[in-house]
């Protein structure tokens, strides 16, 4: 095993731990393992290495802008949006891990090809997160989830995307920001790398994530305020106030990409919060493409996610582009929402 862990920048004996290495080492502990999980991190990864390198010369090259068409949400469609999609099907579908896929960007489930064998793993990604944040330079991410098919065989269906959170055997999500770093958990232990661009690899930089107990900083988008429930303004209120937990008012951070804001919470605890509201009765974030997946990490990291009144993850879904209020990170401060929303 990985000698000594630490965050930051790779000590010496670190300097080899890629995330292959990581995937490899714990498919070796698992009896009967088959090597697919790990070819399908593997497709995902190279699809995170290639989505980054667009990102990344996104100011360059014909990337920016809208398509001009809207996706099944009714939103307008980024050009890298369309792209990171196309990316990750192709890195996905001839490896023969998965048997069907679903995309935020995709009304429908996305069938793999006939001529490409089916696998025992669904995928379900938001190829491009927080894609409002493209052509403003700031942090965008993706996100993946991971089930076990339900079907028996041959061509997956939608009902192998409808299940509950809980029964995720992986979850994840890459954050193109200052750098490019893939964090996941298969449940137990939440690990992230970070991309080498010039190696193009991924390498352990964060072991076993913990997310503190308590934090001291919330994030939610503000400008909803009025059409927020008002036990969800009062709660906001009192995190601003000088009652709020440790005596003095909480920060504010919000980036408006799931990914980014999640990242942070996750590392320096805290909450980030998008309640329903007026506008979004449901709240705004998907299921099974955002909340879901954030909410396994979380766990996996000793935080908490709810909807403000149950447990995210026992959600079983109806249709492909079900959406939920969110609040998640830190355990106390997810508890104290809760307490309030009871
Ligand atoms: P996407 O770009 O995949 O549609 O997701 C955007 C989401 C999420 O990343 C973020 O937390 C939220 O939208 C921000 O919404 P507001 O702009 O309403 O704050
Ligand atoms: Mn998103
Ligand atoms: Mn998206």
């Amino acid at each position: 095993m990985r000698p000594t862990p630490s965050w930051g920048p790779p000590s010496p004996e670190q300097l080899g731990w890629t995330l292959d290495r990581h995937i490899f080492e714990r498919q070796r502990r698992v009896q009967g393992a088959t090597g697919d999980f790990t070819g399908l991190f593997q497709s995902i990864a190279l699809a995170g290495r290639m989505i980054a390198a667009r990102v990344h010369k996104a100011g360059l090259s014909d990337v920016l802008g809208r398509v001009g068409a809207t996706n099944v949400q009714g939103e307008e469609v980024q050009r890298l949006d369309v792209i990171a999609n196309q990316i990750l099907v192709r890195c996905v579908e001839a490896g023969g891990h998965v048997c069907v896929m679903a995309s935020e960007e995709n009304e429908d489930i996305i069938p793999i090809p006939p001529h490409f064998p089916h696998g025992k793993y669904v995928l379900m990604f938001d190829p491009l997160d927080g894609s409002s944040n493209i052509d403003v330079c700031m942090s965008i991410g993706t996100i993946f989830s991971v089930h076990r098919r339900l079907s028996k065989a041959g061509p997956g269906t939608r009902e192998d995307c409808l299940q509950k959170g809980t029964e995720q055997v992986a979850a994840g999500y890459i954050l193109y920001g200052s750098s490019t770093v893939l964090v996941y958990t298969t449940g137990q232990g939440v690990h992230g790398f970070t991309l080498d661009p010039l190696v193009g690899e991924f390498f352990l930089s964060h072991e076993n994530i913990r997310i503190p107990k308590r934090g001291a900083t919330y994030s939610v988008n503000e400008g909803n305020t009025l059409r927020w429930d008002p036990r969800v303004r009062e709660w906001v209120a009192w995190l601003k106030s000088a009652d709020a937990p440790g005596g003095q008012p909480y920060g504010h951070r919000y980036i408006g990409t799931l990914v980014a804001d999640f990242h942070r919470t996750l590392l320096k605890g805290g909450i980030f919060a998008y309640p329903a509201d007026d506008k979004n009765p449901s709240g705004k974030l998907r299921l099974l493409y955002e909340c879901a997946p954030m909410a396994f990490i979380a766990e996996a990291a000793g935080g908490a996610a709810t909807t403000g009144t149950r447990r995210v993850l026992d959600i079983e879904p109806e249709a492909l582009h079900d959406r939920t209020p969110l609040f998640i990170g830190s355990a106390e401060d997810v508890a104290d929402l809760e307490r309030r929303l009871a």
